[in-house]
């Protein structure tokens, strides 16, 4: 047998195998905790659309005094069911998602750019539940959420 036909084989048998722990290893039950691994393979694909997605956004305006309260009020009424009260404690239906959104005041979430955060909230997340507010919320009530998720964090500046 030539080498070129052991790379075939080879390849065909890990393909097989991928195949079958997708299908045999896998299930669709949202309740597991997703894995680290996946996680973190989810996580950087995603960054990767998002930092591109972000590039569209245009630069935000600037902070009015009422934003923070007025994004806390929309939060509360279009978030809090998954993201819980704050942002900071995902509630009982969002720790039942896969995967499970993040608490909003965390480092991996405020090291996102301000663009990035309005993108997640205008455009949503495919494959998972973060829904899009585009046909919901305005571009300026969308800015007042990003300047709320903002509060939560150390910084507070708009980039
Ligand atoms: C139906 C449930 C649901 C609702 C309602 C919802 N979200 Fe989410 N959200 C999610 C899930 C699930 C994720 C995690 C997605 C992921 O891991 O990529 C998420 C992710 C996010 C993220 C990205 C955080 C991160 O993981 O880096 C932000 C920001 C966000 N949501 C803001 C909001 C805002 C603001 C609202 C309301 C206008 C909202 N969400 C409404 C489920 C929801």
């Amino acid at each position: 047998m030539t080498w070129g036909w052991r790379i075939v084989i080879l390849i065909v048998a890990v393909i097989m195998a991928i195949t079958a722990y997708l299908m045999f290893g896998y299930g669709i039950s949202a309740l597991p905790v997703p894995g680290k691994v996946e996680s973190a393979f989810a996580t950087t694909a995603r960054n990767w659309y998002l930092a591109r997605e972000a590039n569209k956004v245009p630069p935000p305006p600037p902070r009015a005094p009422g934003d923070v309260t007025a994004g806390g009020g929309l939060f509360g009424m279009e978030c809090a069911s998954c993201h819980g009260h704050t942002g900071r404690k995902p509630s009982p239906i969002g720790r039942s998602m896969y995967p499970r959104p993040a608490d909003l005041g965390s480092a991996a979430v405020q090291k996102l750019s301000d663009r990035e955060i309005f993108a997640v909230v205008k455009n949503g997340i495919r494959l998972s539940g973060m829904p899009g507010f585009a046909h919901i919320n305005s571009d300026a009530q969308i800015w007042q959420l990003v300047a709320y998720i903002r509060s939560l964090g150390k910084a507070q500046s708009l980039r």
